[in-house]
């Protein structure tokens, strides 16, 4: 049986594209493992906020050092990391918006990403500590960027090949869902998405 977490980041609900995605991957897996067990995070319907001064005293205060009010503000944080500590598979729906990630997934990534807790520096640099994860970012552009004249202008795929990869998630698969405002291809974008996953 595997553990799915599922992040959603868009706020379109049924109307999601990348919703949709991820849901098809989840399927694809599902056939796999058919005793798999889903926890779907919404991070649209909960946000994280952006982090404030309380946050950063309570990450960088020791845990038995805590004061009630860091207690409150590493809460959500504690809560987020353990959630994929608990899980096998992370599948994650990351909508482009201008160019990069949301800032709702931005503000879930600045929560999970805490010294000492998911990465440690080492004298041969940082090292992640949430290993043996498997990851799918089921990322929708209304662009196509897969080729052309805009493929230099994704910054979702490598910042978040790079900001999981910090944290221990290597085993990352992009599956692209592109050109959902190109006309000639907006028909067919999610099929041909749907098409591509390799679990
Ligand atoms: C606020 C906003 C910003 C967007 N910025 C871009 C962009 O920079 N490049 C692009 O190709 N598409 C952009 N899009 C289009 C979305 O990436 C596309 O519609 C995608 O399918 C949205 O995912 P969703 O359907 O899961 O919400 C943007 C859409 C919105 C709402």
């Amino acid at each position: 049986m595997a553990r799915i977490l599922n992040i959603i980041s868009s706020p379109r609900g049924e109307q999601s594209n990348s919703i949709k995605l991820a849901n098809a991957v989840i399927d694809r897996l599902r056939e796999k493992e058919p005793a798999s067990f889903v926890k779907v995070k919404d991070l649209t319907r909960n946000p994280f906020p952006h982090l404030e001064e309380v946050h950063l005293n309570a990450f960088f205060t020791p845990a038995e050092k805590y004061t009630d009010e860091n207690r409150a503000a590493i809460q959500h944080s504690n809560q987020a990391i353990q959630e994929i500590m608990d899980a096998d598979i992370l599948v994650i729906g990351a909508p482009m918006y201008n160019f990069g990630i949301s800032s709702t997934l931005k503000a879930w990534i600045d929560h999970i990403t805490r010294a000492g807790i998911t990465f440690k520096y080492t004298p041969e640099g940082p090292v992640g500590l949430i290993t043996g994860k498997k990851a799918y970012v089921a990322v929708t552009t209304g662009g196509i960027y897969s080729s052309g004249d805009y493929k230099s202008f994704d910054f979702v795929t490598p910042y978040l090949k790079m900001a999981l990869g910090f944290i221990g998630i290597t085993d990352v698969t992009f599956i692209r869902g592109e050109g959902f405002a190109v006309s000639a291809v907006q028909e067919t974008a999610l099929d041909t998405a749907i098409d591509s996953i390799v679990v």
